[in-house]
């Protein structure tokens, strides 16, 4: 064999052998590149006489064009390698479940998923938000209100009282959200509609009660806003919390002092296996207290009871959010367990919509 030959078979043998691109470009190079083999040899040529030149030249150019075309097929070859690598190695298992971002993995609290629900139903039918502090006065949390000074009433809460200040007046944390009441018309003209949703607070811990709670007030304030109209939001509210086609309302009377009427509202359920339906059954449920805003209300809030009147009712929420989606102890509520969150909590980007419905 000749020396061309041997190094022809030799270069395409490391052709052959170049596992990857980069190989392949190393042993182009050794034999084309500027110092290449092959190079060297055409670098000869120069030096010989003219019939030598003649046969050499043709010869090296030959293995010269031979070696290009191994070294172009081999390139195809390992690019195709190189994708089918790929292809294998990328390819995505479309069954396997999709892992939530982080900002799915959170959960909504029960508490906040149905006040978020409350703010959309409520919303629909004009009403606004009012909030108010949790410390509150003695005054708004009950004065106002027309509980009388020292009245038992005021015991009837359960409440927890602040030191008295330099002046000797307390302040309390306040026992339901009814100073909201006060405080919004005291501030705003009427006509008003507001919700007032927030955390209230009494002496007491069992299963259906824990010393933070919280309750959302509705107050309407016209000049004939009447007991029909505050039947009918009543029935509207929670058939669309409820997401019930009908549901039966009852109407008792009660007391409270800031309304006159009073009465405590009882809605229709059955409580077949243990397990709480509405709209259905022959039971009855208590789930808020209500009534016409009382005269005296009124003109402590600087409204004058001769032109204005209106309606106000207060619930708990937890209590309908225990009601709605079956959880049965209240304490768990505030446990701040991770496994109750996720068994019982909300997805966060699903906002409760009337349209898109409340808690799909
Ligand atoms: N504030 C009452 C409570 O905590 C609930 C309530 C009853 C609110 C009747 C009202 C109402 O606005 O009209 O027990």
């Amino acid at each position: 064999m000749s020396d061309l030959d041997a190094l022809l078979m030799e270069t395409l043998a490391q052709v052959a052998a170049a596992a990857d691109e980069s190989a392949l470009e190393a042993v182009r190079i050794a034999a084309l590149g500027k110092k290449g083999s092959i190079s060297a040899l055409l670098a000869t040529l120069g030096k010989m006489a003219p019939e030598e030149r003649k046969v050499q030249g043709a010869a090296i150019n030959a293995i010269k064009d031979k070696v290009t075309e191994a070294l172009a097929e081999r390139r195809v070859i390992l690019k195709e390698q190189e994708l089918e690598a790929r292809l294998t190695a990328e390819t995505i298992d479309v069954t396997l479940p999709v892992l939530a971002r982080p900002e799915e993995q959170g959960r909504i609290h029960p508490i906040t998923q149905v006040m978020d629900e409350l703010a959309a139903i409520f919303a629909e039918m004009g009403f606004a938000i009012a909030e108010g502090p949790d410390i509150e006065t003695d005054d708004y949390n009950f004065t106002k209100l027309n509980f009388p000074p020292d009245h038992p009433a005021r015991d009837m809460h359960d409440t927890f009282f602040f030191e008295p200040d330099a002046e000797g007046k307390r302040k309390v944390l306040r026992t339901h959200t009814s100073p909201v009441q006060v405080r919004t018309m005291l501030t705003q003209k009427p006509p008003i509609r507001v919700i007032c949703p927030g955390r209230t607070y009494r002496c007491d811990s069992d299963q259906t009660h824990t010393p933070m709670f919280h309750q959302v007030e509705g107050l309407v304030i016209d000049r004939s806003a009447h007991l029909g109209n505050l039947k009918w939001i009543l029935e509207e509210f929670c058939k669309a919390f409820f997401e019930v086609p009908d549901v039966k309302m009852r109407f008792r009377p009660s007391y409270f002092p800031f309304t006159e009427p009073s009465m405590e509202v009882d809605i229709q359920c059955s409580r077949k296996g243990g397990e709480i339906r509405f709209g259905e059954g022959d039971d009855w449920l208590e789930i808020l207290g209500c009534g016409m805003v009382h005269p005296n209300v009124l003109r402590n809030c600087g409204l004058d009871p001769d032109v204005y009147q209106g309606f106000a009712w207060g619930m708990g929420i937890d209590r309908i959010a225990m009601l709605k989606y079956g959880m049965p102890d209240l304490r768990a509520f505030f446990d701040a367990d991770i496994r109750w969150l996720n068994h019982y909590g909300f997805r966060p980007l699903d906002m409760p919509s009337l349209l898109a419905g409340l808690s799909s």
